[in-house]
Parts: C-alpha cells; structure tokens; sequence
C-alpha cells in the first residue's frame, strides 16, 4: 500500500476536515424539517438511537476500510477483497455522491441567494405569504437557481483541485470555528424570544405515540446522511488519515460534534418558529421560508438573516467538498486521470444532475418518479435506501471477511492506544447494525407485519 499517498496535515486538520464533511445541510437544513414533520422530539428520540447503535459502528468500520486501504471508495474493496464483487459497496458510494450533490447543490445554491437578498435589503417589510410566494416563485424559476447551483458547483471545484492539503484542509479549518460561533450567537437569539419554551418542548419532550415505522426509517435514513457514512466518504476521508490518528476518538468526537450541531439547529429554529406562530410541518421549505420571516421581526433582521445563510452555505461547501472528493478520488485513482481532469469531468457530471433537480420544481415538476419529483426523488432514494443500504453492507463486509485480529491491529494503531469496548463495538458492527438496518427495511416495506399475519 502506497505510502506516498497525501494526507491531512494536522490532527486539528483530521477533525475539522471530518467534522467538515459530516456538518451540513444535513443538521441545519433537514434535520429540523424531518423532525418538525416526523413527530418532534420523538423522531430526535430514534434518530439519537440509530446515531449511537447503527451510526457509530459503522463510522469506524469505514474509518478502518479507508485507512486500511489508502484507496477511494471502490478502489478500497478492490485491494481488501480483490477479484470479488464487494467493490459495489464502493459503486454504490460513487453513484450516491453524484446523487446527492444532484440536490444537494441546489440546496446550496439557494442559500446564495438569500445571502444576495439579504444584503440587498429585499428580506424586510414582508408578510409569511410573501416569503412563501417568494420562495416558491424564485426555486420554481427556469434560470437563477440554476446559476446559483452553477456558482456553488464551481466553488467546490476550485477547492477540489487546490488538493487535499491546500483546499479542504485549509477550507475546514476556517470555516468550521466560524460556523459554531454565528450557530451558538443564533441560539441565543432564539432561546430569548418570548414563547420560547414551546418550541423547546416541541424538541425535546417525546411523544411516543407518534413513532411509526416510517418515523424511523427517516431518524435512520437522517442519521446516515447527517454523519456522511454508507456511501464511502469516510472511506476516501480516512484514506488521508496519518498511521498515528487515533480512528476511534475521531469517529467519537465528529458523531458528538454532528449531533451536537443537529440538536443545536433545533433549539435555534424551533423556539423561534413557535415564537412567531409558524408551523413547524413546512418541509424542505421551512428553512427558506420561516427563518427570513422570523428575522425580519428582529431588530436588525437582515443581518440576522445574512449571518444565518452564511452559516449555511459554509457548512454546506464543507460537505460538497467532501461528496465531490468521493467521486473525484475515484475517477483520479481508478481510472489513471489527474486530478484536475477528474474533478472537471465530476463537475460536469453534478450539473447535469443539479439543473434537473433545479427544474423539477418549475418547468419539469409533472415529471414524477414514484410520486416524487425528480428533487425529492434523489433525497429519498440516496438518504433512505442507498445509505443504509451501503452501511449493512460495509458491517457485513468487515464482518464477515476481515480478520479480526487484522481489525483490531489498524483501529489500535498496531496496539499502540486502547481500544477499551473492541469488543462490544465488533459485536455492534457484525451483528446488530445490519440486522437492525434489514428489520427497519422489512418494516417499512410492510412485510414484517405480512409475515406476522402468517402466523
Ligand atoms: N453529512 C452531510 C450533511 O449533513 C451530507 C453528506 C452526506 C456529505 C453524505 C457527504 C456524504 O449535510
């Protein structure tokens, strides 16, 4: 295994890069719509579980693929089970990434705009129904999201082919401090509003009788997007990590600064939303069209609403950094391009996406899949079947085909450090992990209660 392979430059660097890559739209944007239309606090409730039980294991198992292998994704497979058909794990990864940077640049997009409209003054002086006209009228536009998409898409290239070191390092390392600072200022705001408590109750005091099986399928299909895992970003990420990164705390520390940024963007969005009497069950919309609502009942409102979609489009551009690393490292690895040809031709490939995406909320929004536009139909497929899907499979893989004690040896750092619940966690990542991922399939699929009925 190659040991001119680049890697991260710093410990501090390992961690923001990671964190990076895990903090996204994910917490901030679709955290809070998933839970506010998936029952509240009973969804945090499941989605704390699946972060800790399913999350986690899964997390230092492609900790331990990645930097086992100095490999991408698919590359990875292809070394540790050569000759195999495990490397679809790492295809699966690739096709997923396209996917979710599909949407998710469109997201990011339109938080440049609110940025632009902030500044601009054009957030002040308007009513709910205007903001939600707005909104829909500007991501329904055959034109500007798509500029936008455009503008997001080569931000992260230039980053891309600045390297691993120079561009995503260094991007973290800056961006990620900043980011908890505008998010902690903005809880604060939130927290002091007049009603405050009902939106924290919303948060945090579960109501049981609301978690069915689609409820958890979603906390599940949260939780893997939220800490990037299933699709071999961590995979490529740890394939940067230096021999003496201890793999366990770092996963320990990113699933607690992921979570914490989660719960963190409920406590700033829910007081405030309930404050101001606007449903919490908007959707993807809620972000866009309550939170500018909200501000502008501040004094100083535009700020507010420029800080926050700052703050978004940060931790947005950390993780389409890291989804395009995926697919770039592949291509640059697997296919014997540089890097910069690679990362040109992942561009390419993530607009064509990105402007269907774009349009299926105007000009192709009859064009349905499932019952779903084309928008919704990437979230749901990669979120809610490719992730969980690729992160049973990466639990089965590791445990079924690798040694243990070769295992034990790369997250021990060759018994350098403790691995203290080794045990407890191989037990996680073997049996309960894909089992669990396979019961809420079955679940929600209808067929366990099917093969109840049998009997
Ligand atoms: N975890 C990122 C977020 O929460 C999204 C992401 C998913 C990034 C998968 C990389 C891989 O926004």
């Amino acid at each position: 295994m190659s040991n001119q392979r680049v890697t991260f430059g710093s410990k501090l660097g390992v961690i923001l890069a990671t964190v990076g890559c895990a903090v996204g739209l994910g917490n901030i944007w679709r955290f809070p719509y998933m839970l506010g239309s998936n029952g509240g606090a009973a969804f945090l409730l499941v989605y704390l579980l699946c972060i800790l039980l399913l999350g986690l294991p899964v997390m230092i198992t492609e900790f331990f693929i990645g930097r086992h292998s100095h490999r991408n994704a698919a590359g990875a497979f292809k070394i540790m089970a050569p000759g195999t058909k495990w490397s679809i794990i790492g295809y699966n990864g690739v096709l997923a990434a396209f996917l979710i940077l599909g949407f998710y640049s469109v997201v990011s997009g339109w938080t440049l705009e609110y940025i632009m409209q902030a500044f601009s003054g054009s957030l002040i002086g308007k009513s709910a129904a205007d903001f939600k006209a707005e909104f829909t009228n500007f991501s329904s536009d055959a034109l500007r999201p798509i500029i936008w998409t455009f503008v997001f898409i080569a931000m992260t290239h230039i980053i891309i082919v600045s390297g691993v070191k120079k561009g995503i390092e260094r991007a973290s390392k800056v961006m990620m401090p900043l980011l908890f600072l505008i998010l902690i200022a903005l809880c604060i705001r939130s927290v002091t509003l007049p009603n405050a408590g009902e939106g924290l109750t919303f948060l945090f005091k579960p109501d049981f009788s609301k978690i069915t099986s689609s409820v958890v399928l979603s906390a599940m299909g949260q939780a893997f997007f939220s800490l990037s895992i299933g699709m071999g970003c961590l995979i490529t990420y740890a394939s940067y990590f230096k021999q003496d990164t201890n793999l366990q705390t770092t996963a320990l520390q990113v699933t607690i600064l992921d979570t914490l940024v989660a719960v963190l963007a409920g406590v700033m969005i829910f007081p405030a939303v309930f404050s101001f009497g606007i449903a919490p069950t908007a959707g993807p919309e809620l972000v866009f069209i309550t939170l500018p609502n909200v501000f502008e009942q501040l004094p100083m409102g535009w700020l507010w609403s420029a800080v926050f979609f700052i703050l978004l489009a940060l931790a947005a551009l950390t993780s389409t950094i890291s989804l395009h690393e995926v697919a770039t490292a592949y291509v640059h690895e697997e296919y014997n391009v540089s890097r910069k040809r690679a990362a040109w031709f992942v561009s390419a490939g993530v607009l064509v996406f990105g402007v269907i995406s774009s349009l299926s909320f105007g000009l192709l929004k009859e064009y349905t899949i499932g019952g779903m536009i084309f928008f919704d139909a990437l979230d749901y497929l990669t979120a809610k079947i490719m992730l969980p899907l690729g992160g049973m499979l990466i639990c089965i893989f590791v445990g079924t085909r690798i040694d243990r004690k070769i295992l034990k040896a790369e997250l021990t750092n060759e018994g350098t450090i403790p691995f203290l619940f080794f045990n407890t966690y191989a037990f996680f990542m073997k049996y309960i992990a894909p089992v669990a991922i396979g019961l809420i399939f079955l679940n929600e699929s209808g067929l366990i209660h099917r093969i109840i009925e049998l009997f």
